[in-house]
């Protein structure tokens, strides 16, 4: 049963930030889910929405900004909106990184980085999993190298990622945990699939989706699974 900690441990510190993973990573987490976008200079940024508008002091697209001028923005009057590399190196393969792609352009960015990484510092194609609601881009990531680890992710219905989860031979099927029940559950893991449902935060969900024998539970509050 894999704990993974949504956007960090966003329970406990402001999500997405060098800080919610550090927390994550001190909860010992098995694995950190996030979600990214591309800077108006080609970098891959750590945040949720296409705007800095909800989680910063600043306002507009994240993609008409520069790096430097994304940092200058303030997350909670304190911390920086991190880069994916950041939150590489602060990990260092201690736990998986699924990596949500968000923004359009993401994913052979992200896909040269993780080749970078394997290449470079040692990493191992297990150290990642990349998933998204846009299957293009998982296709996408799959065509640019296919032992990247990818998760289907879906909130509307299991048969139709299953069947895409086939096609591109995906490794995983991240659902909304409000579509499983212990039925589509086995019939996932039958065909060869980890089933990891987000975002499963009471201690009474918790229970539910484990009763169901999922691989792992994406939640703000790791420490509850
Ligand atoms: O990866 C699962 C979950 O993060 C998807 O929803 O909106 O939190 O990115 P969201
Ligand atoms: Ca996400």
């Amino acid at each position: 049963m894999l704990k993974i900690a949504h956007r960090g441990a966003k329970a406990y510190e402001p999500e997405n930030t060098l800080q919610a993973f550090q927390k994550a990573l001190d909860l010992n987490s098995d694995g950190i889910e996030l979600d990214v976008h591309l800077s108006a200079d080609g970098h891959i940024i750590v945040i949720h929405d296409e705007t800095i508008d909800r989680t910063t002091n600043g306002k507009g697209e994240v993609n008409t900004f520069t790096l430097a001028e994304l940092k200058s923005f303030l997350i909670d009057g304190k911390y920086q909106i991190p880069t994916l590399n950041e939150i590489f190196d602060l990990v260092d393969k201690k736990c998986l990184i699924n990596i949500e792609l968000k923004g359009l352009g993401t994913a052979p960015k992200v896909v040269a980085l993780i080749e970078e990484y394997i290449a470079v510092k040692n990493w191992k194609y297990e150290d990642f999993i990349i998933s998204s609601f846009d299957w293009n881009m998982l296709e996408e990531t799959s065509k640019l190298n296919p032992k990247i680890p990818i998760g289907i992710l879906t909130e509307e219905d299991i048969e139709t990622a299953l069947a895409f989860a086939e096609k591109i031979k995906a490794k995983a099927i991240h659902p909304d945990f409000q579509l499983l029940n212990a039925e589509n559950v086995s019939e996932m893991q039958k065909k060869g699939f980890l089933v990891l449902p987000w975002t499963v935060n009471s201690e009474e969900d918790i229970q539910k989706v484990k009763s169901y024998k999922v691989n792992g539970i994406i939640s703000d509050n790791p420490d509850k699974i």
